[in-house]
């Protein structure tokens, strides 16, 4: 894995981005695997920045989320679907027919995962997969001790942490949905290249523990150890608990 610590958050976010801005230019009809959360939504703002200044060109891409909570329609405002129009999709080039993520609020929540499952796979891997990393070390929705290396998008209850964790992003009273559809692990493995971009001093312990820990499921993001082109991009506080030769 490729390590690149980045002064400030504002900068990591700017790196990353500038990261899929080279992928559009270098292959226009890319396909981008996308994360959601807190995380990235500097990368997608500054996406946006270099779409306007005529430097990201969407028009051929195709984008594929790793994850939508389990019965939230996409018009609901904290489903993954609306998070990514409000931040990415809504202000550049992507038409919708384009841009993929599992249907939260299926009748059927193993069918939506066959076909999101069917959908990847005709279309993907995708070419730069973009990751966050829980701090619990989870990726997508593949929680510690429920990873599936082989499995393809699955329906999985979200660790009461992960639902502690996101809670900030509902109202007052609204509950974090407890299950979601993620593609698995092993999917995600697939990708082409890898980014995860954490940030934060609150991500510096599963930070060392993914990067210098052991390979286990007990922390799914340690798996990217197995990836022959995974980078991971830090702030300095994220990257306060490397090693001091990495940090
Ligand atoms: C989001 C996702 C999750 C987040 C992780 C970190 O699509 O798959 O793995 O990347 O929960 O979330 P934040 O960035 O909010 O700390």
């Amino acid at each position: 894995m490729r390590v690149a610590v980045l002064p400030s958050a504002d900068e990591a976010e700017r790196h990353v981005a500038a990261l899929f801005a080279a992928q559009l230019r270098r292959k226009p009809d890319s396909v981008l695997g996308l994360a959601t959360g807190g995380t990235p939504v500097g990368v997608y703002r500054a996406l946006v920045a270099a779409h306007r200044a005529g430097e990201a060109d969407f028009g051929k891409a195709r984008t594929f989320n790793l994850d939508e909570y389990a019965g939230v329609p996409p018009s609901h405002p904290q489903s993954y679907a609306a998070y990514m129009r409000t931040h990415l999709f809504d202000h550049v080039n992507l038409s919708p027919d384009r841009t993929h993520l599992p249907e939260g609020d299926a009748d059927r929540a193993e069918d939506a995962c066959r076909l999101y499952d069917a959908l990847y796979r005709y279309y993907g891997p995708a070419d730069l997969q973009l990751l966050g990393i829980g701090a619990n070390g989870h990726i997508g929705f593949n929680e510690p001790g429920f990873v599936s290396a082989t499995g393809g998008t699955q329906v999985v209850r979200l660790a009461e942490s992960t639902r502690r964790a996101n809670a900030r992003f509902f109202g007052e009273g609204e509950q974090v949905p407890a299950y979601a559809l993620t593609m698995s692990a092993g999917r995600i493995l697939q990708a082409r290249s890898i980014v995860l971009l954490a940030t934060g001093a609150a991500k510096a312990a599963i930070v060392a523990r993914a990067l210098e820990g052991p390979i286990g499921t007990d922390c799914p993001a340690s798996l990217l150890q197995l990836h022959p082109d995974a980078t991971v991009v830090l702030d300095l506080e994220a990257a306060g608990a490397l090693a001091p030769e990495r940090g």
